[in-house]
């Protein structure tokens, strides 16, 4: 069972209860317009593919499940990713965990 509490943007604090819900209510045409969430996805990019993924089975199938890493684990990647070069979280963002 998903929880819908989780954060799927760690930089802008997005759950995907509000992804799920500006799905359903703004029926965007692109993922893209996820952004239009919040910000959701345009602090460090780390979460763009999981709100793709969301925005695609939404429009196959109505479908918003979304199977996630653990929380740490999910942290853990981001954390990773961003150390690699692959964005910069904004200021207000959830922090890079220490190495
Ligand atoms: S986690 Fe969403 S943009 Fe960084």
């Amino acid at each position: 069972m998903t929880d819908l509490n989780r954060e799927i943007c760690l930089c802008f604090h997005v759950s995907q209860r509000k992804i799920v819900n500006f799905i359903r209510i703004e029926k965007p045409r692109r993922a893209a317009q996820l952004s239009e969430c919040f910000g959701a996805g345009t602090g460090c990019g780390w979460c763009r593919p999981f709100l793709r993924k969301i925005f695609e089975q939404a429009v196959a199938n109505g479908d918003t499940e979304l199977k996630l890493p653990s929380d740490e684990e999910y942290s853990r990647l981001r954390s990773r990713y961003v150390r690699e070069g692959g964005g910069t979280p904004p200021p207000n963002a959830s922090p890079i965990d220490d190495e």
